[in-house]
């Protein structure tokens, strides 16, 4: 008997079984929920995601390609979802993007109109471009989650307009939270502390980041996807029926400190 027995969702962002997607959908599977997932289009991102989705112990996964910088691509991806099932009970949103080149320290204030602009569509607004497809498939009491990075609140050196978009999703989590709130769907972000995955490998000066929470972080250590996983369970769970929102954070205590 777990707390997401019955329960079936979209999980988006597995890219390797390093994802905090990945994690994400192993506490889901374990307490008994159903995950439906997409990759990017393209064999080569299919067999890298598919590889991942099977070392979680599901058989033939269900997935579907799924570019969220286009309309295209997501109206396609949230027909074949509406194909495959009448009813969403969660929907989680992993991903994030900005070029690299502009993720380097001293780099922000320079940073070009299209690098901003993409950063923004496809970290914060594809939030609200999942939230309002999925809609007409959410159950009554569903939930909605989407990861975010304490750069959002506070500038971290290298962050930069990821930083900035972060706020934007956060911002996004409060105004969904309010309009899905009247039809009973929940909607918050974590705010996750430093995990190496193919994305956050971009940031310049990530390792220096993890050494110097390690060494701060009221826990002594830095978050585990597991740490991520199972509090994204609660969120998406009945567990957590009164909390929307909020951008919860799991990162070992790290934002509490003022020093
Ligand atoms: N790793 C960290 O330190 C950390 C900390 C806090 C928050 N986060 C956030 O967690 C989320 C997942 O990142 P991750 O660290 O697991 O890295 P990851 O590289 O494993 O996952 C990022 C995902 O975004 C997907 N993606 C990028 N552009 C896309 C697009 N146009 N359409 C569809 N998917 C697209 C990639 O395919 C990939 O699956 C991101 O929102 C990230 O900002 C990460």
């Amino acid at each position: 008997m777990g707390c997401m027995d019955g329960k079936t969702g979209l999980v988006v962002g597995i890219a390797n079984d390093r994802s905090y997607a990945w994690f994400i959908a192993e506490s889901i599977i374990r307490e008994g929920g159903t995950c439906l997932f997409t990759h990017l289009p393209g064999d080569k991102m299919e067999r890298r995601a598919r590889k991942a989705i099977e070392s979680l112990g599901v058989e033939d996964p269900w997935l579907a390609p799924m570019d969220a910088s286009t309309d295209e691509s997501l109206d396609e991806a949230f027909a074949a979802i509406a194909q495959k099932t009448d009813t969403l009970d969660f929907l989680v949103h992993s991903i994030a993007f900005a070029d690299k080149d502009w993720l380097k320290e001293g780099k922000f204030t320079a940073t070009p109109r299209e690098v901003f602009t993409q950063a923004m569509d496809i970290s914060a607004w594809t939030y609200m471009a999942m939230a309002n497809r999925a809609l007409p498939m959410m159950s009554d009491g569903g939930s909605m989650l989407a990861m975010s990075y304490y750069g959002a609140e506070k500038a971290v050196p290298g962050y930069n307009v990821m930083g900035v978009a972060k706020a934007a999703l956060e911002a996004t989590t409060r105004y969904l939270a309010m309009e899905l709130g009247q039809k009973n769907i929940r909607v918050n972000t974590i705010s996750g502390g430093p995990l190496r995955t193919m994305s956050s490998m971009a940031v310049g000066g990530f390792s220096s980041i993890l050494d110097w929470v390690e060494q701060k972080a009221p826990l002594k250590r830095n978050v585990t996807g597991n740490d991520v996983g199972d509090s994204a369970v609660w969120l998406l769970s009945g567990m957590s029926s009164g909390v929307t929102g909020q951008t919860i954070y799991v990162d070992c205590g790290y934002s509490a400190m003022g020093l």
